[in-house]
């Protein structure tokens, strides 16, 4: 073939030819699904991720909300796996993606089935709150990628319905939270259970230098990747702040949705109750709302999520338990209907809006007991957040008859002391705590399964232990994993 000839091929196959992917080293059928699935130029995150990952590498990556970090692992994995052929043992998985919520988890494995499509590879779940029976009957063959919440995969290792022996490649998407102290242990007991060789790839927007310490324990000698520093938030989302007394927030945030031009709004609020309140006090005030939080089933939960992502619901009221990781493209504003009890969890909040180049608002509403943790936000954020509106020159209004506004806790609280501090504590500001706070986003609390891999079934089951209760209730403080 002449030079001529051979510029024609090229041109008559753009795609591998031009594709930035291909630059990164992936190829055929693989490179092919890829780009039919709509990814185009490889983003930042994935530039530098994939040709060190694909070389061997264990890998720290940290770059912004949407920005790209779940192909950035899918894709070097997918590419190692269709060298592999399709040979599996049974029970086995190949890679073990872990996933902070059941939510995300889903999201991860569609995400890995659309661009591995035509590619043979097998992806299961495994995640509480659904049948473990379907995915034990799942893994039974052996799959190739395995995303999972750790809880029920420490169940199904334990049981034997599953074996991590041969699993060479381990992510932690959302890392930091995986290696906060309410998943540590588990994830550590996951990791240990996988091939002594295996390549460990762990991924988040924040990483706080106390959990990047956790993180090194798990990785060998890992290549870094930050592509902002970390926990800045995306320049394409204006955030601000209005000033609003606890029990304002209602007409204030009713306001703000009356204007027709907010299109699909996530209002987190930072509890289970609290987040029941603000939808029942939506309802009241004319609007449609879905909620999603750790009380609600998991078919409540990923019906509430599918509503809000094919936009027949406009406003979700969501927990943590949808801060990090969803990735619903639509959604034009964020609202913090309070402030997080972790400064982290404002960055993943904020950053379900202004994903992937678009544009978004998020708006936080703060009460003056919440300052404190306002001025934590912008610490990590090393940004001073503009005050767009203050209602604290109005007197907060008295609490609607029969209509909470907070916790039961906050609620007789309040009454019994009206306008002073909380006395659950709530409304004390927290002290940095990455490594001393159970996780928000987190199915059951690690209290519970906090046994070795091989002890017995009726253990695998076990409550927390009546000590373990007692000594958080001395501490007068629910664990996050309980309020979201
Ligand atoms: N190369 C690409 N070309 C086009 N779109 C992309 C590309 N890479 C990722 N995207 C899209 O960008 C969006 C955000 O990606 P993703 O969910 O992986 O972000 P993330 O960095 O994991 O965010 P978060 O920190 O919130 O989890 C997704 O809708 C994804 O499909
Ligand atoms: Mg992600």
């Amino acid at each position: 073939m002449n030079k001529k000839e051979n510029l024609a091929v090229e041109q008559e196959q753009p795609h591998a030819v031009t594709s930035g992917f291909a630059a990164l080293g992936l190829s055929g059928a693989l490179l092919k699904a890829v780009l039919q699935s709509g990814l185009s130029d490889p983003k930042p995150i994935q530039a530098q991720a994939i040709p060190p990952y694909l070389a061997g590498r264990d890998i720290l990556g940290i770059a912004q909300t949407g920005s790209g970090k779940t192909a950035a692992f899918s894709l070097p994995i997918l590419h190692k796996i269709v060298a592999l052929g399709t040979k599996r043992g049974p029970k086995s998985a190949r890679a073990l993606i872990l996933a902070p919520t059941r939510e995300l988890a889903v999201q991860i494995e569609e995400m890995i089935r659309a661009v591995s499509k035509g590619l043979h590879v097998s992806t299961a779940l495994v995640l509480g709150g659904v049948s473990r029976a379907s995915q034990v009957k799942k893994v039974r063959l052996g799959v190739d990628i395995l995303v999972a919440t750790p809880g029920r995969l420490i169940d199904l290792v334990r049981e034997g319905d599953i074996s991590l022996a041969e699993t060479h490649y381990l992510v932690l998407d959302e890392a930091d939270r995986m290696l906060d102290m309410g998943f540590l242990p588990d994830v550590r007991r996951l990791a240990k259970a996988t091939h002594p060789k295996r390549q460990t790839a762990l991924f988040s927007a924040t990483m706080p230098p106390e959990i990047a310490a956790l993180a090194e324990g798990l990785m060998k000698d890992p290549v870094r990747i930050e592509i902002t520093p970390q926990s800045s938030t995306v320049k394409e989302i204006e955030q601000g702040v209005v000033m609003a007394r606890k029990r304002q927030k209602r007409s204030v945030l009713a306001t703000m949705l009356a204007d027709e031009s907010m299109g699909q709004v996530i209002v987190f609020s930072r509890t289970k109750h609290g987040a029941d309140a603000v939808t029942r006090n939506l309802e009241r005030d004319g609007f449609t709302a879905a909620v999603i939080h750790g009380n609600k089933s998991q078919n409540a939960r990923q019906k509430a999520l599918n509503g809000f992502r094919d936009g027949s619901v406009r406003i979700l009221v969501a927990t943590d338990i949808a801060a990090r990781g969803i990735d619903v493209p639509g959604i034009s504003h964020v609202v913090n209907y309070d402030l997080p009890d972790e400064a982290e969890s404002y960055v993943h909040r904020i950053g379900r809006t202004g994903r992937n180049g678009a544009e978004g608002i998020a708006i936080t509403l703060c009460d003056p007991s919440e300052t404190d943790k306002l001025r934590q936000v912008e610490r990590i954020i090393r940004t001073r957040l503009p005050v767009l509106a203050s209602h604290l020159d109005k007197p907060d209004p008295e609490p609607r008859k029969g209509e909470p506004t907070g916790t039961p806790r906050e609620e007789q609280a309040n009454r019994r002391n009206p306008g002073g501090k909380s006395r659950s504590g709530h409304s004390q500001p927290r002290k940095p705590s990455h490594t001393a706070s159970p996780q928000a986003a987190k199915e059951k609390p690690a209290a519970n399964r906090h046994q070795p891999l091989n002890a017995g079934k009726g253990e695998a089951a076990g409550k927390p232990s009546r000590k373990k209760f007692r000594g958080r209730r001395r501490f007068g403080r629910k664990p996050a994993a309980q309020a979201a």
